[in-house]
């Protein structure tokens, strides 16, 4: 798989891309993630890859030509699957989406900023407008961030146990069951006991672990999130 990220603020996204399972998955040959500066394809003397809107509305909109520019130059090394816009209007994403996009051979994910970027970008370049929450983030650059993590570490083979992304919390609609490590009773700092762990996930019985588990899992998603096991 190959992601492409357009944004003004690659020196925020390409350490992102460079670390932990991102790095790793890359360096095994499982994705490839490019960062693409946009300023780069702008044709102003200043690199300005923004101007102001008709209509005297406040803010600065991403002009058209850089992305284009951006845009037509990838488009014509490869065939895309989807071209991404970060936009808090997009359609929400979640696992379902992070699962589809996994999928995919090539796309493009173009980070929004200012205010927004001409309207004509959207209706002549972008295949999906994706919103990682009803909120309004500063720019794209941490939607793209989250967007790429999610859907690179379920690609088989980027995290070391591959079990593990298959049983993470809404891969089925449900949170994730609680876990524990050594020591087997905790003393905090202050002298009182944390508990010790659940004694059925030292027993080695793998069915009553797993039936466990399960039970877990629903109990906190009936208590925390009620609303998935509607879905
Ligand atoms: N850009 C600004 N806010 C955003 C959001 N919530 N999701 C995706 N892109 C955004």
């Amino acid at each position: 798989m190959r992601i492409d990220i357009i944004t003004v603020l690659p020196e925020l996204v390409l350490p992102f891309t460079q670390e932990s399972i991102l790095g790793r998955a890359q360096k095994k040959g499982l994705v490839e993630i490019h960062v693409h500066n946009l300023r780069d394809y702008s044709t102003n003397r200043w690199r300005r890859v923004d101007d102001y809107p008709f209509g005297g509305f406040a803010g600065m909109v991403m002009q058209c030509e850089p992305i284009d520019r951006c845009i037509s130059q990838l488009k014509s090394e490869r065939h895309y699957d989807e071209i991404i816009f970060t936009s808090p209007d997009g359609e929400q994403f979640d696992q379902p989406m992070a699962n589809e996009l996994s999928l995919k051979e090539n796309i493009i994910i173009l980070c929004g900023h200012y205010k927004g970027i001409d309207y004509r970008v959207r209706e002549q370049l972008i295949t999906k407008e994706v919103s990682i929450g009803d909120y309004v983030l500063t720019g794209g650059e941490l939607a793209a961030a989250v967007m790429t993590d999610a859907i690179v570490r379920i690609i088989p083979g980027a995290i070391g146990d591959e079990q593990s992304a298959l049983s993470d919390s809404f891969q089925d609609n449900l949170l994730a069951a609680p876990v524990y490590s050594r020591p087997k009773e905790y003393v905090g700092v202050n002298g009182e006991s944390w508990g010790s762990v659940p004694e059925i996930l030292l027993s080695g019985h793998e069915a009553k672990i797993k039936e466990w588990e399960l039970a877990q899992s629903m109990e906190r998603t009936k208590r925390l999130r009620p609303d998935l096991l509607k879905k």
